[in-house]
């Protein structure tokens, strides 16, 4: 992270000295800019810049209308921002298991949720910068045209897939899209930040006035009930300059992360076939944006202590399925209600992969792997 801003530093210093000048902190010709490029890039007809990606879900499902009542599919797998979102708005969250492989929604067990109970509303994820299964999902959910369908796209920026209609993820096309500018995203903020992507005119014009207190035409006039999710004019200046830099960062991350899967594979073929499932490799990221680099292992307690103890930070992203989630307790779900997210969250573990990994930090890794693996493989026993 520091090298990152460090590389964009002057740039940065520049849209500061620019917001500075202008004196325009809030709602100003830097947000119009942003969501201008920002829906450029995204391939969307219209972005609207928001305070997180916590407040672009809630500006989702709000515009939708969804409320106490209401039941919205979550995936059983994804960051908790996802549910947390649906849960600030009163609806019922509903899980979905997630595929074995990817980690996104399992599109068998969203078939088997729509057979058991109405939903009004699903939220997919591109979890981890990988497109979900969108084109067979969207044709499972064309049986149901009342359920408004939410893209979260807090780590997708940027991918393309064949598994997307139009190919582009997050273009607000196939359906409305959230993202989040966390400053750890493949496009991050120096702070809080999110937008919406839509090609609806009318979603736009709304989310604009639902972010905004529910401005209608006439300022300090609310005519539905909004609140304060505004992106400000440093953080959308900060933004511009990232931008400028998505299409870099992601060719630079997907070579760390296709270096890092190769050196794997070298390591599963001479241990894989004594140790089956110590260590499994995430799927390839050949369309993904490498967002992050996540492999499952049966001994991940044992493995996060033997990289750390070489200098090797590694995260888990996330430990906790959204069904057992304390908060959610009152739901009644319980362990083994889905065994595919469970299993996700007690083996997933992500290793380091940011795009300014040297040679020699990305060794120290496989270096870090293929000591542990040769450790528990019965080559040495
Ligand atoms: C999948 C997913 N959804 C939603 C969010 C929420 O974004 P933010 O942290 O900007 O509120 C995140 C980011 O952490 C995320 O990874």
């Amino acid at each position: 992270m520091a090298l990152q801003l460090a590389k964009h530093r002057d740039q940065y210093q520049q849209a500061f000295d620019a917001v500075l000048d202008s004196a325009w902190l809030v709602n100003g010709p830097q947000l119009a800019a942003f969501e201008q490029e920002w829906a450029s890039v995204s391939g969307a007809k219209y972005a609207i810049g928001v305070g997180s990606g916590f407040d672009a879900l809630l500006l989702c499902l709000k515009v939708y209308g969804l409320g106490p009542g209401d039941r919205v599919g979550v995936p059983a797998h994804t960051c908790p921002a996802t549910a947390m979102a649906v849960l600030a708005t009163g609806a019922t969250i509903v899980p979905i298991d997630v595929d074995r492989q990817s980690g996104n929604m399992d599109l068998k067990a969203l078939e088997m949720v729509l057979c058991e109970q109405v939903l009004q509303a699903v939220i997919v994820v591109n979890l981890y910068g990988r497109a979900a299964d969108w084109i067979n999902i969207l044709d499972v959910l064309d049986h149901y045209p009342n359920i408004k369908i939410i893209e979260d796209n807090a780590q997708g920026q940027g991918v393309w897939s064949d598994r997307v209609p139009g190919g582009q993820v997050g273009s607000g096309n196939y359906a409305i899209s959230a993202t989040s500018f966390y400053p750890t995203k493949n496009i991050g903020a120096l702070g809080e930040a999110g937008a919406i992507t839509t090609s609806d005119p009318a979603l736009a014009e709304r989310l604009r006035s639902l972010r905004d207190y529910g401005n209608g035409a006439d300022r300090f006039v609310s005519t539905e009930q909004g609140g304060n999710y505004r992106l400000d004019e440093l953080q959308a200046a900060f933004l511009r300059v990232t931008l400028l830099g998505l299409v870099e960062f992601n060719q630079q991350k997907i070579k760390v992360t296709q270096r890092l899967n190769h050196a794997l594979e070298g390591l599963a073929a001479c241990y894989g076939n004594t140790q089956p499932d110590l260590i499994q490799l995430p799927l390839t990221h050949d369309d993904g944006n490498g967002h992050l680099f996540v492999i499952r292992t049966t001994k991940r307690a044992e493995l996060q202590q033997h990289l750390t103890a070489q200098g090797i930070q590694t995260m888990i992203h996330y430990p906790c399925p959204t069904h057992l989630q304390p908060v959610l307790a009152h739901l009644g779900y319980q362990a083994g209600d889905f065994l595919e997210a469970e299993a996700w969250a007690a083996e997933c573990l992500s290793l380091p992969s940011h795009p300014m990994l040297s040679d020699q930090e990305l060794d120290r890794i496989i270096n870090g792997l293929d000591s542990f693996w040769a450790m528990h493989s019965n080559l040495l026993a």
